[in-house]
C-alpha cells in the first residue's frame, strides 16, 4: 500500500508539485491538500480529477491521517507555524519532507522540533520557478539521513522534478545554504536582465535584439526571465510568479549566510537595492522579481511599465 501523502501549502509552488504528484505519484488513495486560504484548495482540487485530493481545514486533521507531509509556504516564520500545528498531535514514525526556501538555522532547529517527536525529517528546497514546478521539472536538493530521504526519494526525479542534487547524510542546513548560493545566482541574473534590457532601450539598440542575443546565447531560464520582462508580465499579471517578498527573504538570507561565512555578497546587495524598489512601487505580495526591469527602467528615467 503506498503511503498516504498530505500537501500543506498551495502557492505558486505548491499547486504545480500536487499536480505531478497525483498524476504520477502512483497514489493509491486521495492527495490530502491543505492552504491558509481554503479557496486555493478548492481551486486546485476542481482542476484536478475527481476523487484526486482531500481537501482538509487544519493542518492537525490532515497529518492524523497522513505519512508523509510535504511543506512549501513563503518564509521561516510559516514554516515554523506550519511545523508546530502538525507537530501539535501524535506524529511518531511519520515523515515531513520540508520543500520551502528559508534560513539554513530555521531549518536546522525545525528539524530538531520534528525529531524531538519521533517524527522524522528531510529538508529539501527545490530550484525552478513556477512553471518548472507546473512541468514537473524541478531540481531537489535533499538533506538529512539517507535511509530517510529514500521515503520521499519516490516522489522526487520523474514525478516533481527532473533531477536531484542529493545530500545525503548531510545537515540540513547544507541543502539550504546551496538553495541560497543558488538562488544569488537568480537575483543577479535578473538584475543583470533588468539593467541591460533598460540600458537596450535607452541606447537606442532596442530590446529585441537584445532578447535575440539573450536567446541565443543563453537559453534557459534566461529567456524565460526575460520573457517575463518584454511581455511586460512583470507588471501586467494579477499575482506574482516570485513575490519580492519572498525574493528579498532570498536575498537576505543570502547575504547573511556570507557574512557569517566571512565575506560580502556585493552582486545580491544590488539585487535587493532594486527589489525593495519593486517592493515599494508594486508591493511586496504583489510586486514580481522581474519587476526589477521596471526599478531599472525608471531609474534610467523611463516609467516602470513598459509598453508591451
Ligand atoms: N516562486 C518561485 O519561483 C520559487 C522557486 C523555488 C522555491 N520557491 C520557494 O518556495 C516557497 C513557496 O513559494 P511560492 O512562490 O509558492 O510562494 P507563494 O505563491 O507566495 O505562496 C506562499 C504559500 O505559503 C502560504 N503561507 C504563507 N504564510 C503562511 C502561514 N503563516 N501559515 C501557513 N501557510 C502560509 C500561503 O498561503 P495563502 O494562500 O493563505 O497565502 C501560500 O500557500 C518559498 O519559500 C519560495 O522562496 C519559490
Amino acid at each position: 500500500m503506498a503511503p498516504q501523502l498530505m500537501w500543506i501549502g498551495l502557492g505558486n509552488m505548491g499547486r504545480g508539485m500536487c499536480k505531478n504528484l497525483v498524476e504520477k505519484g502512483n497514489l493509491d488513495k486521495p492527495l490530502i491538500i491543505y492552504n491558509r486560504t481554503k479557496k486555493r484548495s478548492e481551486d486546485l482540487a476542481a482542476k484536478l480529477p475527481k476523487g484526486k485530493t482531500e481537501i482538509v481545514d487544519s493542518i492537525e486533521e490532515g497529518v492524523k491521517k497522513a505519512d508523509i507531509i510535504f511543506t512549501i509556504v513563503s518564509n521561516d516564520a510559516a514554516v515554523r507555524e506550519a511545523v508546530s500545528s502538525a507537530l501539535k498531535g501524535e506524529v511518531k514514525g511519520k515523515l515531513i519532507v520540508e520543500c520551502s526556501t528559508i534560513h539554513p538555522d530555521t531549518v536546522e532547529q525545525v528539524a530538531k522540533d520534528v525529531l524531538a517527536k519521533g517524527a522524522e525529517f528531510v529538508a529539501s528546497p527545490v530550484f525552478g520557478a513556477p512553471p518548472a514546478a507546473d512541468a514537473g521539472q524541478l531540481i531537489f536538493v535533499p538533506a538529512g539521513p539517507k535511509a530517510t530521504i529514500d521515503k520521499a526519494r519516490p516522489y522526487f526525479k520523474g514525478v516533481m522534478g527532473k533531477a536531484e542534487i542529493p545530500m545525503d547524510d548531510k545537515p540540513y542546513g547544507t541543502s539550504q545554504k546551496l538553495k541560497l548560493i543558488g538562488n544569488s545566482f537568480i537575483l543577479n541574473m535578473v538584475s543583470q536582465l533588468g539593467e541591460g534590457l533598460a540600458m537596450a532601450e535607452k541606447t537606442g539598440v532596442g530590446v529585441e535584439p537584445l532578447k535575440e542575443f539573450i536567446d541565443t546565447l543563453f537559453g534557459g531560464v534566461h529567456s524565460g526571465y526575460a520573457q517575463r520582462m518584454v511581455s511586460g508580465t512583470y507588471w501586467k499579471m494579477e499575482e506574482p510568479l516570485f513575490s519580492a517578498d519572498n525574493a528579498l527573504k532570498d536575498a537576505g538570507h543570502a547575504i547573511n549566510l556570507a557574512q557569517s561565512a566571512g565575506m560580502e555578497l556585493k552582486n545580491a546587495k544590488t539585487a535587493q537595492g532594486y527589489l525593495k524598489g519593486v517592493a515599494e512601487y508594486a508591493g511586496g505580495s504583489k510586486g514580481d522579481i522581474a519587476g526589477i526591469y521596471g526599478i531599472a527602467r525608471q531609474q534610467a528615467g523611463l516609467k516602470y511599465e513598459n509598453d508591451a
